[in-house]
């Protein structure tokens, strides 16, 4: 279903009902990362169930809310559960939650994901700046009929992932003596894994790492000006690159290990956004 103005600020008009600030700095938590939303400070949470128009979850580790409160100082909303074209939306609802918080007045955007290495000298628990993404198949989530309001018909995606925020990301992650890899995301829609040979097709074409997250995101941030900081997480080598098959829980259990480095990261960030 396409969105329409008025159906997107019904869902941030219920959400401002509930707060008494206004959220600046929005966060989407993949897979496992979503512990973070629980730092948060005098917690709104709302559930997606509730919200007019709002979509809802069906990834089972998603938790399906939105915390809203204060993280180092600022003022933020957090999506714990994001939406994926696998779980069978449209790529046109998938604007949904970002034009929301676009709505709400939220000027930055977090986003992080868990994905599968692609670059061989990256190892699996490495996080990786995104620097930028290659997405060639499948269709665009501004399709259709364009809303004026969420920016225009054709926009710039040469510094969607805004460089000072990568700047920032790598002295918060020297600040507090982290590594961090900087490099491309290609997005596959999934849900299955990709085959050896898909992989290696994405090496070649540059991608250093895959997923089917964040992309849809980041294209509906760049159209309404919104800047973005993108983190993955390599919870797996991604097919093919070892002898082995890649499991969901593999998936899982790095994310959990890698968390409590990734909540510290992403903290010392927002303190400086
Ligand atoms: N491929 C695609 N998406 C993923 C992967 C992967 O290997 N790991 C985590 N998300």
């Amino acid at each position: 279903m396409a969105y329409s103005y008025d159906d997107l600020k019904k869902s941030a008009d219920y959400i401002l009902d509930r707060i008494d600030f206004k959220p600046k700095i929005a966060l989407i938590l993949g897979s496992s990362l979503d512990r973070l939303a629980e730092e948060i400070e005098d917690p709104v949470v709302i559930d997606y169930k509730d919200i007019p128009n709002y979509l809802i979850t069906t990834v089972q580790s998603h938790a399906g809310k939105l915390i809203l409160g204060q993280l180092n100082g600022k003022n933020v909303i957090c999506m714990s559960g994001r939406f994926h074209y696998y779980e069978g939306y449209d790529f046109e609802d998938l604007v949904l939650p970002i034009r929301v918080f676009y709505l709400l007045g939220v000027k930055s955007l977090i986003l992080t994901n868990a994905a599968g290495a692609v670059n061989k000298s990256y190892k699996v628990g490495d996080i990786m700046i995104i620097k930028d993404h290659i997405k060639l198949q499948a269709g665009s989530p501004v399709r259709g009929k364009n809303i004026e309001e969420f920016g225009p018909r054709f926009f710039d995606m040469s510094s969607a992932y805004e460089p000072e925020y990568r700047d920032l990301a790598k002295r918060a992650a020297s600040k507090i003596s982290m590594e961090l890899r900087e490099g491309i995301y290609f997005y596959c829609t999934g849900p299955q894994f990709e085959t050896p040979a898909e992989i290696n097709a994405i090496r070649i074409l540059g991608g250093d790492a895959v997923g089917m997250s964040t992309v849809t995101e980041t294209i509906t941030a760049a159209q309404c000006g919104m800047r973005v900081l993108g983190l993955s997480l390599m919870s797996n080598m991604a097919a093919g690159v070892l002898d082995q098959p890649i499991t969901t829980d593999e998936v899982r259990e790095s994310g959990k290990k890698s968390s409590a480095q990734f909540r510290a990261l992403v903290r010392e960030i927002i303190s400086e956004m």
